[in-house]
């Protein structure tokens, strides 16, 4: 690895999270877990069936008392613990296996299952459980909870933070992710011609990997880790 690199961005999508017993959301039915996206991840969906989607958001954050961090995950938070430069990790997921590895320097783009937002006021909250329909606002006091996720059509998290990371990066590394919704499949793009070295690593070839400097084939838990130690060599 050059030496010249300080600033890393690494975006992270549901293939870092397969190996830990996660779904993917692109799978060969193009359903997720049985559902189709405009049924449960819409606006629209939320207007049309408040329950089924709450419902389908629980079971997500159930599941995730049933999983743990792997190796991928672990590494990237041993890199966190030990890079001295700028560090961002991006992650398109919605679990929370990367802070459970214990990663600091974390965005959640497309929002978390352990977090309920306010679409009277915009108040998030910390949640657990399940999150029934007309749960009340601990801020406005109104019955407008629902799942922290950012859906089709909804502006993703902290995109000016990400953006202005983009640019200074000397490294960009994608992980685990099929380049099919944008913003995040633009990154490699914002970070290439910014002047970063970028790197992927995925499983087979995603929808940008003519983007990347170096496209690495294989399992997250086994390339990240490798990775990792390059860097921290
Ligand atoms: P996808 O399901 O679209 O893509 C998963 C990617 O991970 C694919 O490119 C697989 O080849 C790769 N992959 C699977 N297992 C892997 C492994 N063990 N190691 C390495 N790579 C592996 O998931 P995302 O790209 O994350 O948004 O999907 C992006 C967004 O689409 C999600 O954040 C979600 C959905 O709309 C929201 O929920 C808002």
């Amino acid at each position: 690895m050059p030496h010249d690199i300080n600033n890393i961005v690494i975006l992270t999508g549901a293939g870092i999270s397969a190996e830990s017993g996660l779904a993917t959301f692109r799978g060969p039915d193009g359903l997720w877990e049985g559902h189709r996206v405009e049924d449960v991840c819409t606006p629209e969906a939320l207007r049309r069936d408040r329950a089924l989607v709450h419902r389908f958001y629980d079971e997500r954050r159930a599941k995730l008392a049933e999983v743990q961090p792997n190796a991928a995950h672990e590494a990237i938070a041993a890199l966190d613990r030990a890079w001295a430069g700028e560090l961002l990790i991006v992650t398109q997921n919605v679990d929370d296996l990367h802070e459970r590895a214990g990663a600091r320097r974390l965005l959640h783009m497309h929002g978390e299952l352990k977090s309920a937002l306010c679409a009277a006021c915009d108040k998030a909250v910390r949640w657990d459980g399940p999150m029934p329909p007309g749960s009340v606002c601990d801020g406005c006091g109104k019955p407008a909870l629902r799942p922290d996720i950012v859906f089709f059509g909804e502006m993703p998290y902290e995109m000016d933070h990400i953006d202005e990371a983009l640019k200074r990066a000397d490294l960009f590394v994608s992980i685990g992710t099929s380049g099919a919704v944008y913003p995040a499949a633009g990154f490699v793009q914002i970070a290439r011609y910014s002047g970063a070295r970028t790197i992927e690593l995925n499983l087979e070839p995603s929808a940008g990997s003519g983007y990347f400097d170096e496209s690495l084939r294989g399992p997250a838990s086994v390339l990240a880790p490798r990775l990792v130690r390059k860097l921290l060599a």
